[in-house]
Order: C-alpha cells, then structure tokens, then sequence
C-alpha cells in the first residue's frame, strides 16, 4: 500500500479543480466605494496619504459614482468634508451642508444603478473633531467629554436632512450608545421607514484610521477611545452588535477589517442580519505603499486581502479599491 492515502493536494492539482472548490467568492456586487466629497473646490484633490484616492468636487465625484456603477460596485459611501466647522456640526444636518447636497446629486446620476449611502457622525462637521458634542467634565477629568444623548439629538437631525436628500441608507458610525434606536425612531416619526441603517457595531479606536483623517481634513485633538471600542476585546465587540441588532439595525459592520477578522466571524455567527466590514485607510495605504515599492504584487494582494475578509465572514466589504477590483474580478 503506498503512503500517503490522504492526499489534500489532489485538490489543489489545477487551476481549474482549485476554481471549481473554492470556498469562498468575491464579486463586484459585495463591494462598496467610500468617497469623499470636499466643499468649495472645482477638481479632485489627491490624498497624498492614500494614493489612487482624492477628495472630489460634485463633478468629479459624479463621474466617480458613474465608474462606479459600471463597474459593477453594489453600492457607495460617502462622506463630507464643509468648508466652516462649528462646535455642534451643524453642517451636517443643512440641508445646503455638502454631504447632503452631494447626496442629491448622486442619486439623481446613479440611484438606480448603486445603493446610495451616507456617512452618518459629526466629526467632519465638528470644529474639535469628535464624532458628538461636548460638555464640560462631569467626572474627575478637566477635559470636556462627550455628551451621549445631545449627540442623539444631533443625530436624528443628520438622518433626517440624510433621508430628506435621498441617501438609501445611513451609516451610523459615531459609536454612541442608543444612536440605532433613537435613528431608527426619529425616521420611522417622519415616514421614512424604507430608510437602511448600517450600525458600526464593532469600530475599534484604531490608529489604523491614520490616513483617513487627512482625507477629511479632521480637527481632532487626543484620540476616541471614550466611544470607540479598545482593540483589546473580542466580546466586548459582539455584545455591540448584538445590542445593535436588537435596537432594529438592518446591517452591521466590524471595523477595521484585517485586524478584527476573529471579531467579524464571531459576529457573522451571531446576528441574523447582513454583517459587513470596512476595509479601512490604513489598510489601503499600506497595501499601496508596499506595492510602490516592489515589495508585493498589488494586484494579488488587494484581492487576497478582500478575499480574506469575506472568508472571515464579511457580506460585503468597504474598500477604496472597489471599482478597480471589481474590474479585475469581471476580467477573470
Ligand atoms: C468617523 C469615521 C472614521 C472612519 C470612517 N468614519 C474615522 C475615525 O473614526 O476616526 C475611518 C475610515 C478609514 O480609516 O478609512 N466618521
């Protein structure tokens, strides 16, 4: 008898035997585009940190959405970046605030061709960056903090102006306590019941979020880790989701993606609703830097990598590569 009687490999003899058994897919379809839109500026401007990606005026992100669209991507986020802070962001729920009009003018080109969404968080709006408002210390600190449920309040209006400009579905991603209830409540008041709510469930206080904070130009001083989840706990990010789940959220997401693949199965495992991942800024930029050096096969990597995250359980994937890679993924 010869050794050995079990051979794994038979089934990784070909490409064509390896195509037929592969576990795991990745289509145009699971990828969403996160894009930024600045106020005031009449072309694209790059973002050095984050190469390929740029910060676009109303046209140019059109025609983004449009490549987008024919690319083959299930949906795109956007996010804003206004002209004029204030303390309570009140860019955000004007109706004449960027993220809003640009939201408008997106559906108007691709809205029956792409899901539609919004970033849903006052830190873009804010002049100290944070994702809420502030209040002075209750506590023994000497820095103000944030005041959850004013936040909510600010919140409510957001998806309110969100929902009122077309946006299909909201990403809420300012990880405050009862922001998917109180959303979800303050919708459903002014008839928008068909309104989708993503719930960043588990977002960890990453400083992978590095190159994302020039893309947005943030104001932030310190850091979030009063809101954002420590990257230290595993359960800690599945109770979020449960709870998010349980307060009516439609979809969840786990963020960072790569480096909270244990927490993205877990939490695959654990709701009954669509979980995705976002693929985040720092994630992409050290991708890219790796590539322009030579150090690794872009192409390869980028799909590895998106690969990876929906084995670990992601239905969809954020990536500032999703039109190019849906591209590649139409070409095989
Ligand atoms: C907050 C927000 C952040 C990202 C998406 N939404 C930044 C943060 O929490 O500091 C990061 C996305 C990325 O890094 O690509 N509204």
């Amino acid at each position: 008898m010869s050794f050995p009687e079990i051979r794994p490999r038979r089934l990784r003899q070909s490409s064509a035997v390896r195509n037929l058994v592969r576990e795991t897919s990745l289509e145009p379809r699971q990828l969403v585009l996160p894009m930024f839109v600045r106020e005031g500026i009449s072309e694209a401007v790059p973002i050095s940190s984050m190469p390929g990606v740029a910060q676009h005026s109303l046209d140019s992100l059109r025609r983004a959405a449009a490549d987008a669209a024919e690319a083959g991507v299930g949906g795109v986020m956007l996010f804003g970046v206004p002209a004029v802070r204030d303390a309570i962001g009140s860019g955000a729920d004007d109706p004449d605030g960027i993220l809003n009009v640009a939201t408008t003018a997106l559906v108007e080109e691709v809205g029956d061709a792409l899901v539609v969404q919004t970033d849903l968080c006052l830190d873009e709006f804010t002049d100290h960056g944070h994702c809420g408002v502030l209040r002075p210390s209750t506590g023994s600190g000497t820095e103000p903090e944030i005041d959850n449920d004013a936040t909510l309040e600010r919140y409510v209006a957001m998806a309110l102006a969100q929902a009122r400009a077309g946006s299909h579905l909201l990403g809420l991603s300012g990880m405050m306590d009862g922001q998917v209830a109180a959303i979800r409540r303050g919708l459903d008041a002014e008839g928008f019941t068909g309104t989708l709510l993503l719930g960043y469930a588990a977002k960890y206080a990453s400083a992978f979020y590095g190159p994302f904070r020039e893309a947005v130009d943030s104001q932030l001083q310190g850091d979030r880790r009063t809101y954002q989840l420590d990257p230290g706990n595993r359960r800690e990010g599945l109770r979020e989701a449960l709870i998010d789940e349980a307060e009516g959220a439609d979809i969840v997401m786990v963020k960072p993606a790569m480096g909270f693949l244990d927490v993205l199965r877990e939490v695959r495992d654990a709701v009954h609703i669509p979980v995705w991942a976002y693929q985040i800024s720092g994630e992409y930029a050290m991708i890219e830097a790796a590539s322009a050096n030579g150090w690794i096969d872009r192409r390869a990597a980028v799909l590895e990598s998106l690969l990876s995250i929906r084995r670990a359980g992601a239905d969809a994937v954020l990536t500032y590569w999703a039109t190019e890679a849906a591209g590649w993924l139409r070409q095989r």
